[in-house]
């Protein structure tokens, strides 16, 4: 990546800095290197809280060196964030570029999923520059290997994993164990591999033959296995019928544990903190430099930017290759 430092051009004096969509550990990381870059870079910077929701109510603070001390450790988004319905609409945007424009802010760098791009690449059709930061665990945005938030909330459903397979071995049962991805698996497929899971339930893959999952789980205790973990992502659902349908068809005690938000909080990790830090020093170095409609990415080990077009048209699908590994060596 080339050095991004410099001093601004004329016409970006100001930026805003927000968080959208489902909030994810290491957006603090992402804030705090977005309003230090910039301010190095010569920019004033302005935090808006709760997403393009708070843009809409003007809810724009000021930002400076001390409003981020102390944040990169912490989980969650210090801006808050929100799902706003008004921005789909031309008119909700139009409002959120006026008041933009009414605060002076040229530039908004928007931390979220691919849902938060679309309000960013609204944005900038009507004249504020934007660009967008990756932050989601369900790591589901098409453009970049590495999303703000996903190393964390692997790492800590593993953790709740490694201890359900504790108890789960002790009573000989089997567990269904529910992760997040409403759209995605790669919690799942990740989690699946990292704790020796029997079964992926990926929504990219389920192929609903729960008799298949049935056969797995008698094949495998008449092997001598002590238990039976499946691990279930949330776009498959319906874990506690699951688990109650197994129960009864092998007669094999089964529990399903629905881990939900634990997933999204929590201190980021190393990876996480790093990779954020990067990313948003990127994001404001691009937007210094009078960049817009772009968003950044992570591939084959470097930081780069794209258009915010192209990142959304890219198609992104679970690797056969790794969920063929999984699968084999359950
Ligand atoms: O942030 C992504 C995600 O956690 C998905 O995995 C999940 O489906 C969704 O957010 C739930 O978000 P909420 O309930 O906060 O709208």
């Amino acid at each position: 990546m080339a050095a991004k430092t410099g001093k601004a051009k004329k016409s970006i004096e100001t930026i805003a800095v927000l968080t959208s969509g489902g909030d994810a550990p290491g957006m603090n990381a992402a804030i705090r290197a977005v309003v230090r870059r910039a301010i190095a870079n010569g920019l004033k910077v302005k935090g808006i809280k709760k997403g393009y929701q708070g843009l809409l109510d003007e809810e724009i603070i000021e930002m400076d060196n001390h409003s981020v001390s102390d944040t990169i450790g912490r989980g969650g988004t210090i801006l808050g964030t929100a799902r706003c319905l008004e921005f789909h609409e031309e008119e909700g945007v139009k409002r959120g570029a006026e008041i933009c424009k009414k605060h002076g802010i040229d530039g908004v760098i928007v931390i979220g999923g691919d849902g938060s791009y679309r309000g960013a690449q609204a944005l900038a059709r009507h004249g504020i520059n934007t660009v967008g930061v990756p932050g989601t665990i369900d790591l589901d945005i098409s453009c970049t290997e590495y999303t703000i938030g996903f190393d964390t909330a692997i790492n800590t459903a593993m953790e709740a994993i490694d201890k359900v397979r504790d108890t789960s071995t002790s009573h000989e049962r089997c567990s269904v164990i529910e992760v997040m991805g409403r759209h995605a698996g790669y919690i799942a497929l990740w989690c699946g591999i990292a704790t020796g899971a029997d079964d992926l339930l990926l929504p990219e893959k389920y192929d609903y033959d729960e008799q298949r999952i049935i056969n797995n789980i008698i094949d495998n205790r008449k092997l001598g296995k002590t238990h039976h973990l499946i691990i279930n992502a949330e776009g498959i659902g319906h874990s506690t019928s699951m688990a109650r349908r197994i129960e009864a068809a092998t007669g094999i005690e089964t529990r399903a544990t629905i881990l939900g938000y634990l997933q999204r909080g929590g201190n980021p990790t190393c990876k996480d903190r790093v990779y954020a830090t990067t990313m948003g020093a990127y994001a404001a170095d691009i937007l210094t430099e009078g960049k817009s409609n772009r968003v950044v990415c992570y591939r084959n080990g470097e930081f780069i930017d794209d258009d915010i077009e192209e990142a959304l048209a890219m198609q992104k699908t679970i690797s056969d290759y790794q969920y063929e590994i999984a699968k084999t060596i359950q």
